[in-house]
């Protein structure tokens, strides 16, 4: 997809990453990405953020392409790489551009990118700045994803440039999340289950902000440009309330099968119950689909073997996981069958003790599965199946 105009002399300039996979060699990207990039032509010109280093030349010409000769302003909203890395390029073919900026963004563009502290102005919460028929406004929203993102308003067009915020990693050349929002949609959610959940508290007042402002459109970073606010704001409402589902995921690895019986039976004790279940077995398991199950479920089970006096390292790996993206749920089981000992249950602990989950049962058996362990099983069934409950009942009035 070439350069694109989204509103009258508003332009698409970015670049599609068709083969990205992985991102921040920590979160999943199935179906790629893209680097959006915008270029606003009035009486100055103005790029608002960049793409990846390795795709500047794709930058580059739709720029050329747009017809712009010079740029005056490249406004960064967020100094991560895959948004500001072509500044420096920038800056040496367009030499008398500027760099707009907030104060965080500029220290971290100096030390990331060197880029000369007199080619940066910055600018306040909420200041202004004409570029013609138009107004600049930049509002400061920290903690989506690094401390020092912001966003960027044009109230004469009703747009707002939102950076990692409600972005998706998509590659697409439907430049519209209307075009095919039910594809959109999944990896949406995708996105903020991988990257946006662990500022959920925030996003709630950048939701307000963008309520309270006069917006029709918002352009993100990455993914499509949704021209479909008010379902984008309706459906992240709810990822970032207090309302969870009365889902459990049941995580597991098993080597010899006793785990995977005990899951089993839980599975099958919780479906008799009509409680929803979503089971994980975390040697196939891709992170960003665990992810996503995180943002609904009221209650987790971790079950795993004893290896080496510990945790399956796969288990080890996706309770760091959960930690880092501190979902809603708010209960904790664990499932551990063992040869000779360990300290399996207490690393799980550990690693989850800052979330301050509620703990369930825990269920601990020594070789084959027998008799009193399924009847343990069972009575963690009827465990989990009241607290998701409750939790279903009063997160929404006592928040989680
Ligand atoms: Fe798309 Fe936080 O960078």
């Amino acid at each position: 997809m070439g350069y694109k105009e989204i509103k009258p002399d508003i332009y698409w300039v970015g670049a599609i990453d068709w083969d990205r996979r992985i991102f921040d060699e920590l979160v999943s990207t199935p179906h790629g990405t893209s680097y959006n990039a915008y270029l606003i032509k009035d009486e100055k010109t103005v790029l608002i953020d960049t793409v990846e280093p390795y795709l500047k030349d794709i930058l580059l010409t739709n720029i050329k392409d747009a017809g712009v000769e010079k740029l005056d302003y490249i406004i960064s909203n967020h100094a991560e790489q895959d948004h500001s890395g072509t500044i420096p390029t920038l800056l040496q073919m367009f030499p008398d551009a500027k760099v707009i900026t907030n104060p965080k963004c500029k220290e971290l563009l100096i030390e990331h990118l060197e880029i000369p502290e007199d080619k940066i102005i910055t600018v306040e919460d909420k200041e202004t700045i004409s570029i013609g028929k138009r107004t600049l406004q930049f509002f400061y929203t920290p903690w989506v994803h690094w401390p020092e993102t912001m966003s960027t308003y044009i109230p004469e067009d009703d747009i707002i440039f939102t950076c990692d915020l409600f972005g998706a990693h998509l590659a697409t050349s439907e430049i519209f999340s209307s075009d095919n929002w039910a594809e959109v949609e999944i990896e949406v959610k995708r996105y903020y289950a991988e990257i946006m959940m662990p500022f959920r508290m925030h996003i709630r007042r950048y939701i307000k902000l963008m309520k309270d402002l006069k917006v029709d459109m918002i352009a993100p970073s990455h993914g499509p440009v949704h021209n479909t606010v008010e379902q984008v704001l309706k459906t992240y409402e709810v990822w970032v309330s207090d309302t969870v589902k009365d889902m459990v995921i049941i995580a597991y690895v098993s080597m010899h099968g006793s785990t995977y019986e005990a899951v089993r039976v839980l599975e099958r004790e919780l479906l008799r119950r009509n409680v929803d279940v979503k089971v994980f077995n975390l040697t196939k398991t891709d992170p960003g689909e665990f992810a996503m199950a995180l943002v609904d479920a009221a209650t987790i089970v971790f079950a795993t073997p004893t290896v080496l006096a510990s945790a399956h390292p796969s288990i080890i790996y996706f309770a760091h996981l959960v930690r880092a993206l501190r979902p809603k749920a708010k209960n904790l089981a664990i499932i551990n069958s063992y040869g000779w000992g360990g300290m399996t249950i207490k690393q799980i602990e550990d690693i989850l003790g800052i979330l301050k989950l509620n703990k369930l049962s825990y269920v601990s058996f020594k070789g084959k599965i027998k008799e009193k362990v399924i009847n343990e099983i069972v009575n963690l069934a009827d465990e989990i199946e009241e607290a998701t409950q409750q939790t279903v009942k009063t997160c929404p009035e006592t928040g989680c």
